[in-house]
């Protein structure tokens, strides 16, 4: 019996150590962490149940036979990230650089078939060559068994990729189906097609980091949500996200009591939007100041910065939050930030998170590069995303809410449940310079007149009262007490139910 227990412990320990102790030290010598050690910090303590690992590759080609090594490169289980199931596949890059084979994929499927059948997020750590290339279509016929379980798992229960090394070809196409993308800087890359292939067809000079790096895909894709120094800021990182987040499409967002009243008045807002309607004014002071501890969990911060998005709580149960920055680019809406603010909709309401809104918003875009870029589609993507959403939905104008971007911004008409303005918000088609230049055309000469005109306008709609009247909006507050509305408004919603006709699936404008 002893002979029979002390082999399994070998086995186990031979499995432990992946491609060997060299190559955990050259992982160790980049700054990254084993597969192993990075589920350890993810996990709880001592929770990680791991499956699967004696599973071993079936490829007998260009000498594989020859090399046998239990787990196959991935370590894949469960655990429970502060007391909640959680499965998780680590990719072991010091296992055949990570790379995916038939036996690889297979591994991933089943902690992804399970998660379903218990209805548990799923959290993919990156870290892998790609396509087992000694493998050919097996392996890339394991990629789509993923894909296809992606897009099932996809707004059933949620996925979240972290990239921790290379992530290449076919294999960002499993990340990029999944909810949100963290990266680690300098040794996170993903790209379809990298820096060789790039300069033979493109004749491009770029580095791998400057082709699909931490920085690149935070700043300018937009294909990663949020960028860490190092493996463990990410995974701890992780762990607080996965706070924010419900176990499946089935159950509510973890509650977490807090001792912020829920009727704390902050004298401050009163004085944060400028009277000047032409100066900025931080809308992230609002959400801080509004949200329970000023704890504030902000995705995609350095990409389409004129839309903030990201997750906080109001007394205790968790809202996700979408405020125009009157910072960037007046907060106008783009192609980049309705994308960025239409997925993150679309998120919240597949997994039962009330939105809350903060408008300040002078329009779209304007200019050929919004145009030929297809601002229209795009911008319907945020109006669909609204309009198709059944979770609740408060808003809160704090200054501007100008024209069809007023509609967009979870309008009453988009079936916004508690709709509130500040006192200076303007509700109207446009601002009142640009009206009365259109609509006093002929006394444009004559500037005079222009500016009474204007004053005129500004009198009769640059306020919240004419849409008030019509009940667009349901009340106009003071800024001071918005979190209390605010939670007596989510109180009220509580058991909100709302359904969208039957039908195979909506199409959402790509
Ligand atoms: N299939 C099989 N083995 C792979 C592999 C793959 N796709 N990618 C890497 N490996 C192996 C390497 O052969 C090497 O094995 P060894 O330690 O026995 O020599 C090991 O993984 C580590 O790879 P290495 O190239 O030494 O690491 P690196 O950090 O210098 O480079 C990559 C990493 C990913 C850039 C490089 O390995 C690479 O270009 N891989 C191929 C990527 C690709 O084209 N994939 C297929 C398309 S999806």
């Amino acid at each position: 019996m002893n002979t029979i227990l002390e082999q399994l412990e070998s086995k186990r320990a031979a499995a432990r150590l992946g491609g060997g102790q060299k190559r955990i030290d050259a992982q160790h010598a980049k700054g990254k962490l084993s597969a192993r050690e990075r589920i350890e910090v993810l996990l709880d303590v001592g929770s990680f149940e791991e499956w699967d690992m004696f599973v071993e590759h079936r490829c007998a080609d260009f000498g594989m036979d020859q090399t046998h090594i239990p787990g196959d490169g991935v370590v894949t289980g469960y655990g429970t990230i502060n007391g909640r199931l959680v499965f998780v596949f680590s990719q072991d890059f010091t296992v055949f650089g990570g790379a995916l084979s038939e036996a690889h994929a297979e591994k991933i499927c089943k902690v992804m078939d399970q998660a379903m059948k218990v209805g548990a997020p799923v959290i993919g750590l990156n870290d892998s060559g790609g396509a087992r290339i000694q493998e050919g279509v097996a392996s890339l016929g394991g990629y789509a068994e993923v894909f296809q379980r992606n897009v099932m798992a996809s707004g059933v229960v949620p996925q979240i990729s972290m990239i921790m090394g290379p992530c290449a070809g076919g294999a960002v196409y499993s990340p990029a189906m999944t909810d949100f993308i963290f990266m680690v800087k300098g040794s996170s890359y993903m790209f379809v097609t990298g820096p060789e292939v790039v300069k033979t067809v493109t004749h491009e000079s770029v580095t791998a980091e400057e082709l699909g790096g931490a920085l690149t895909h935070t700043t300018r894709s937009g294909v990663a949500d949020l960028a860490f120094e190092n493996d463990v800021e990410a995974l701890l990182m992780l762990r607080r996200l996965f706070n924010y987040i419900p176990a499946s499409n089935r159950e509510k967002a973890p509650h977490r009591p807090t001792h912020d009243a829920v009727d704390r008045a902050d004298l401050s807002l009163d004085s944060l939007v400028p009277e000047n309607p032409n100066l900025p004014y931080d809308i992230k002071e609002a959400i801080v100041k509004t949200v329970d501890d000023a704890e504030f969990f902000e995705l995609q911060p350095d990409y389409a910065a004129n839309i903030v998005i990201g997750f906080a709580r109001m007394d205790g149960h968790v809202v996700g939050i979408v405020a125009n920055q009157p910072l960037v680019l007046a907060g106008c809406l783009d192609i980049k930030s309705s994308i960025k603010a239409a997925r993150f909709v679309r998120f919240c309401d597949a997994f039962n998170i009330p939105i809350l809104t903060f408008v300040d918003v002078p329009g779209f875009m304007p200019g050929t590069s919004q145009e030929y870029g297809g601002i229209i589609k795009h911008g319907a993507k945020l109006l669909y995303a609204y309009a198709e959403c059944t979770v609740p939905k408060i808003t809160v104008i704090t200054r501007k809410a100008y024209g069809g971007a007023y509609d967009v911004m979870s309008s009453k008409h988009l079936r916004g449940d508690v709709n509130l303005a500040w006192p200076n918000a303007e509700i109207a088609v446009m601002g009142a310079k640009g009206a009365v230049e259109i609509i006093f055309r002929e006394e444009k000469k004559d500037p005079e007149k222009l500016a009474a005109r204007e004053a005129e306008y500004k009198a009769r709609f640059a306020n919240p009262f004419v849409a008030g009247s019509r009940g667009y909006i349901d009340d106009v507050i003071q800024p001071h007490e918005t979190r209390k509305r605010i939670c007596r408004s989510l109180a009220m919603l509580k058991d909100k139910k709302l359904d969208n006709p039957w039908r195979k699936h909506g199409n959402i404008p790509l």
